[in-house]
């Protein structure tokens, strides 16, 4: 049950695997968070499932770039950006706004689909502008949807006369035309190609072939007559080709496509680039075959946990892909920074998209945002490109995230804060090793910053005013790799120990975790239906009374014998359970939870400094249920 994440550590009878990431699944949060995004639910879902296995550390040459780069940009083009998410006065039939999608969704007939090339204002096109602003924003790298699921090629494909070489005139190559851009600024060059889903070849996939049907014959003349030799093409005619971007969101087994073609495909990139990238995506996941590059996870999907394979998040600024007319939730330049250094915290890479409007223009909430990244990344672009995890859980500290690199035998370890704290101490828990200095990343003279550090608490005094009006971030110098004291529980903004049934060291009992629900309004608890114990480390630097807090919900009609006992340094609380009643979830809506209160359980002395082991037992009585949430602990 106790399992830290980053540390890829579990404590036993729980092992890693489907089990522990079904606990946590919160589906409330996730429908809240893509409420109207379902089937990016289950795409997610899979992805997320899939987690269950840590591979070993696989950084291959070929892939060692991408691995630095770490952000790169995404470009959905085609001809749906000319609908704009709208068809004949109606908005695209999803409410996910994917305005990629209109044809499938809106049930158009290709051929009038393609009517849309004449909305497309050609002469105001230019895809180095493309390639100006990824530079801009410090992207290295940028992946364009050569050809999207309506089958459409981007250039002046050979293969098939659905391409732009025979609707332009003169001819438009849009993938020519950013080689040659990329090429001159030096970004890298990668390119999406819809394999699984055509809408436009009658043999290939489209989901209304569930309905209709098709046959592995017809599916395979498809892929011989136009996923072949499209991708010839498009790995001989553009020069380099850094990534081959694939989009099959399930596994090949649940589809047409055998894996004989999938190898077919891939095998024909290692043969005209070997140094190209192949992305999960394929619908090869990389346990079943590690020759794939990277793992990209669902859309919009950050990291949760380190992974020692390469992976990434490709992401919007809003919903949708392709252009959309009436898209208005853009995401704050904040949140999609810390998405950036959530995943790099984890080892992962993130590739974020701009759907460009089909006189090549860029929504302006998409380039006033990435020029604010760009801003950032180059005063702190150093914690970013090239940095990675550090062996800590990502989640230890409440006030961000850390990266760390190492380099000539020097460590740093960068401090990530989201949230500066009100009374400029910044905490800082585990890291054993003195640090020989810190100091803010954007400060050129790296200006000591005041700390003091005792065992493994360094708390810093921050500089009154806020550095970033996003993301500050201090650097941790060293002149070796710092030691570190894994499981501990870290210490909360403003002070306190929160011990949750995630950052345990041991359990023994009842194990099962359950996410928060219904929309978070029902928190994460532990379900204890047995004698449990739980442990934590805390380490505490001051000497002083401690009071104990413990949350829990208890539902039973009349109070039992049921107790709770806490122990550390021979010392002993101990708490009968109170019955913890209902609570209005929602105002006017029938929605009544279960209510998890918080009762002081006494107060613990501690004599000196030190490494103090917490203990909980729990010992339900005539099979009543606790329902656990966490223990607090405060200086009093
Ligand atoms: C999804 C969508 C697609 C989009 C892609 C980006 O799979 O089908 O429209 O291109 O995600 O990740």
């Amino acid at each position: 049950m106790s399992f830290n994440p980053s540390e890829g550590t579990f404590i036993p009878f729980f092992s890693f695997n489907i089990k522990f990431n079904l606990f946590l699944i919160d589906l409330n949060e996730l429908y809240k968070v893509c409420s109207q995004l379902k089937r990016i639910i289950s795409i997610s879902l899979l992805l997320f499932l899939s987690f269950g296995k840590i591979n070993a550390q696989k950084t291959t040459e070929r892939v060692q770039w991408f691995v630095n780069d770490r952000f790169g940009m995404f470009i959905h083009f085609g001809l749906y950006s000319a609908a704009e998410g709208y068809w004949h006065g109606e908005k695209i039939r999803n409410n996910n706004n994917y305005a990629e999608w209109i044809q499938y969704r809106n049930r158009i007939d290709t051929k009038d689909y393609i009517s849309l090339i004449n909305r497309i204002q050609w002469d105001e096109i230019d895809p180095e502008q493309w390639v100006l602003l990824a530079k801009k924003a410090g992207m290295k790298y940028l992946t364009i949807t050569a050809k999207h699921h309506d089958g459409f090629a981007l250039w002046d494909s050979k293969v098939s006369d659905y391409d732009l070489g025979n609707y332009t005139s003169p001819k438009r190559d849009l993938i020519k035309e950013l080689s040659v851009a990329c090429k001159k600024h030096g970004i890298k060059l990668g390119l999406y190609y819809s394999h699984w889903i055509d809408w436009q070849h009658k043999y290939g996939w489209d989901h209304n072939k569930e309905l209709s049907g098709l046959t592995q014959k017809e599916y395979d003349q498809y892929w011989q007559e136009k996923v072949i030799p499209q991708v010839r093409e498009l790995l001989t005619n553009y020069g380099d080709i850094s990534i081959m971007w694939f989009d099959m969101w399930i596994p090949h087994s649940k589809t047409i496509v055998t894996k004989k073609q999938l190898l077919q495909l891939k095998d024909l990139i290692r043969e005209l680039q070997p140094n190209c990238l192949i992305n999960s995506r394929l619908g090869l996941s990389v346990d079943e075959d590690n020759d794939i590059d990277f793992r990209t996870l669902g859309d919009n999907q950050l990291g949760k946990e380190k992974l020692d394979y390469p992976w990434q998040t490709a992401g919007t600024v809003a919903h949708s892909w392709g252009f959309h007319a009436t898209e208005n939730q853009w995401n704050a330049t904040s949140k999609i920074l810390q998405n950036l250094i959530n995943n790099v915290s984890l080892n992962g890479n993130y590739m974020l998209n701009i759907g460009p409007r089909a006189n090549g223009e860029i929504p302006y909430e998409i380039t006033d945002r990435f020029e604010k990244i760009g801003n950032w990344l180059k005063t702190n672009g150093e914690s970013v490109y090239k940095s990675g995890a550090f062996d800590l859980r990502s989640d230890l500290h409440d006030w961000g995230r850390i990266t760390t690199k190492t380099e000539n035998g020097k460590t740093k370890i960068y401090l990530h804060v989201f949230n500066w704290p009100l009374d400029k101490q910044l905490r800082v828990t585990a890291i054993q090793s003195k640090p020989s200095k810190i100091y803010l990343l954007k400060d050129k003279l790296k200006t000591p910053i005041p700390f003091t550090h005792q065992a493994v608490v360094t708390r810093i005094s921050l500089p009154v005013d806020l550095p970033d009006p996003y993301v500050s971030v201090l650097v941790m110098e060293f002149d070796h790799k710092p030691e570190i004291v894994k499981g501990l529980v870290g210490e909360s903004t403003g002070g306190g120990y929160a011990l949750t049934p995630l950052n345990t060291i041991n359990s023994k009992g009842s194990t099962k975790i359950l996410s928060p629900s219904r929309y978070g309004t029902i928190p994460q608890r532990l379900i204890i239906e047995e004698d449990s114990k739980y442990t934590w480390k805390i380490y505490f630097d001051k000497p002083g009374t401690y009071k104990v807090d413990a949350s829990y919900s208890f539902q039973e009609e009349k109070p039992g014998k049921d107790i709770l006992l806490i122990k550390t340094a021979g010392q002993e609380l101990k708490h009968k359970l109170q019955i913890t009643g209902k609570t209005v979830g929602e105002p006017n809506s029938a929605w009544v939870i279960d209510s998890f209160n918080n009762y002081n359980t006494g107060s613990i002395n501690i004599n000196k400094p030190g490494f103090y082991n917490i203990s909980l037992e729990v010992k339900p009585k005539d099979n009543h249920i606790i329902k656990f949430n966490r223990l607090w602990i405060e200086e009093k």
